[in-house]
């Protein structure tokens, strides 16, 4: 399915490619804007003090090698024409773009494009940088000219980029002391890869700090050993994050396997809310060809708009939790942050290794994609039956209540217990009680379906199934606060079909957790 969408995409390239050529080379001048320095008339100063003596001003780039690349500083501003083109070799080019050899440096890499604009993800992500940061250098990466090319010519030039992306830093290392602590690339699609490449280059000597995958991209890459892709050998600390990865439904174009030290898997990171693939229709049809790449970047981009979205919102963090695979996650198995098995998705993550395992997470469908997490589990008494069951799930506590939830519960292979994860798009605070409809129509095994034939034509009646519920339980993976739940009786809920319930806060429990906080607020 991806080769199919790869030719489709390929014949779009062709069809607007002479239209939608790369620019010549943008205007050196610097940006003008709110954040640029008062004293416009003297960008050469304090800010550059690389450049020392007049001698410094003769063209250096004499005999340097050609690099296909270029290399934009970012000040302000969301458009291209606004950034100042910094000609590798030339020190003067240093100096006349105001890049500040005492500040770190990060790098954006675009992936392969389709119509050879820059696109504004871009220029928010820079502008974020710069927002948060404040103190940083934000070069853009352009190698439009080779990106600009049918999907599989644009992969093989991936390495090629890489190297003169090393080749940038090697020289920023020699005439601007560049630290390569210092240094973070953020490689979005085959972006991603040119980065891995690129820090594969430092490997035997002293590692780029950090590299960021958004959305890595995944055909003729996926399954590749570690040296032909992004890995976590690249640099001292690799993230990525994974929004539009193949799955058996949808042929997605990011890579599914583990390339970092911490891989995210937002909403699984096959497809994300909001985004619709029925679009693509739509979409198609209003836009032509050109209709298929908006569809795809909805998701592919996703990973972009949470990364730049946890530069400017610290408020509110998304955490991804540790889990074996996304199926584990939606049962609500995962949400536990102990021993580190959590971790903040974006800039502020946390530089640990989590063993090859991914971080999933739910997010909304618009900024701020922030959820709140909720682990419901069930525990039940008697015989049982399912193997999973609909119900819809009502949470209420201090902070507000979410609606009647629909959810699907399934029964662990341990025990006596059903569970899913809930989604709540506020805080929900301190619980106070659960509502619980069970929507009835069992999903019964086979042999169990046919044992409750066989028990009906004997007994000649139907026997309605039921859910013998002890206690309900409910953790919040951001708080990490968990509570218990009883029916009235405070002993077995009898649950029938279309049945709904409320439970309260276990007394008991209560009690036993009062008497905790005495003995410790007495010691
Ligand atoms: C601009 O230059 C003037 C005089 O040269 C100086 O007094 C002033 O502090 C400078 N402003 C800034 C922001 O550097
Ligand atoms: C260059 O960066 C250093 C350290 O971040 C800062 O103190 C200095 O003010 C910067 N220079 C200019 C001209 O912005
Ligand atoms: C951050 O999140 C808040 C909601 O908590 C939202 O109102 C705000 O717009 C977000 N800010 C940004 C920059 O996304
Ligand atoms: C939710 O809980 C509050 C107390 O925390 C209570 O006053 C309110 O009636 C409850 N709402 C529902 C729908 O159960
Ligand atoms: C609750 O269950 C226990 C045994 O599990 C039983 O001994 C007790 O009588 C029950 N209490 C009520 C109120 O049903």
């Amino acid at each position: 399915m991806i080769f199919i969408l790869i030719l489709i995409l390929t014949a779009s390239v062709r069809t607007h490619t002479h239209t939608t050529a790369p620019q010549g080379r943008a205007p050196q001048t610097a940006p003008v804007s709110e954040s640029a320095p008062e004293n416009e008339t003297a960008p050469v100063s304090v800010s550059t003090p690389v450049s020392e003596t007049a001698a410094e001003m003769t063209p250096e780039s004499v005999g340097a090698p050609v690099l296909q690349s270029r290399f934009h500083l970012y000040h302000a501003g969301s458009l291209f024409e606004e950034t100042c083109a910094l000609r590798p070799y030339s020190r003067e080019s240093l100096n006349t773009c105001r890049y500040n050899s005492s500040d770190p440096l990060v790098i954006i890499i675009h992936g392969w494009t389709m119509n050879g604009l820059m696109e504004p993800w871009i220029f928010h992500l820079a502008s974020a940088l710069k927002l948060r940061l404040q103190q940083v250098n934000v070069l853009i990466s352009d190698w439009r000219t080779l990106a600009l090319q049918p999907y599989p010519a644009a992969v093989r030039c991936c390495r090629q980029v890489g190297q003169e992306v090393a080749a940038l830093l090697t020289w920023l290392q020699e005439v601007a002391q560049l630290s390569m602590d210092d240094v973070h690339l953020i490689g979005y699609s085959l972006g991603a890869h040119v980065a891995g490449f690129a820090g594969s280059h430092f490997r035997g000597t002293r590692k780029l700090g950090r590299i960021t995958g958004l959305d890595p991209a995944g055909p003729h890459f996926e399954g590749l050993p570690a040296l032909d892709r992004l890995s976590p050998d690249d640099a001292q600390f690799v993230d990525a994050i994974h929004t539009f990865t193949k799955s058996p439904l949808l042929p997605g174009v990011g890579i599914k396997q583990s390339v970092a030290h911490v891989d995210f898997y937002p909403n699984g990171g096959t497809f994300q809310p909001g985004c619709k693939i029925s679009d693509i229709y739509s979409n198609v049809y209003q836009y032509g060809l050109q209709g298929v790449p908006k569809t795809i970047k909805c998701s592919h981009e996703r990973a972009v708009r949470l990364f730049t979205d946890s530069l400017l919102n610290t408020s509110r963090p998304l955490l991804g939790f540790r889990c074996r695979d996304n199926s584990a996650f939606s049962r609500g198995q995962c949400l536990d942050c102990s021993r580190r098995r959590c971790n903040t998705l974006g800039f502020s993550v946390r530089r640990e290794h989590s063993g090859g395992k991914g971080l999933y997470l739910r997010t909304g469908p618009e900024t701020p994609y922030t959820v709140f997490h909720y682990q419901v589990r069930v525990l039940l008494r008697g015989p049982l039956e399912l193997l999973e069951a609909p119900v819809s799930v009502m949470l209420n506590g201090t902070g507000g209540q979410t609606g009647d939830v629909p959810l699907i519960l399934h029964q662990h292979s341990s025990g006596q217990v059903l569970s899913s994860l809930l989604a709540a798009g506020a805080d929900l605070g301190l619980l106070s009680s659960v509502r619980l409809l069970w929507k009835g129509d069992p999903l019964l095994s086979g042999w169990l379906r046919r044992v409750h034939n066989i028990w009906n034509i004997w007994s000649g009646t139907e026997p309605e199934p039921e859910l013998h519920i002890w206690r309900i339980s409910v953790k919040s993976g951001e708080t990490q606060q968990k509570w218990w739940f009883c029916g009235v009786s405070s002993n077995v809920t009898r649950l029938q079909a279309s049945d709904q319930q409320e439970f309260t806060l276990c007394r008991l429990l209560h009690k036993r957790s009062s008497t905790h906080t005495r003995r410790r607020t007495e010691t």
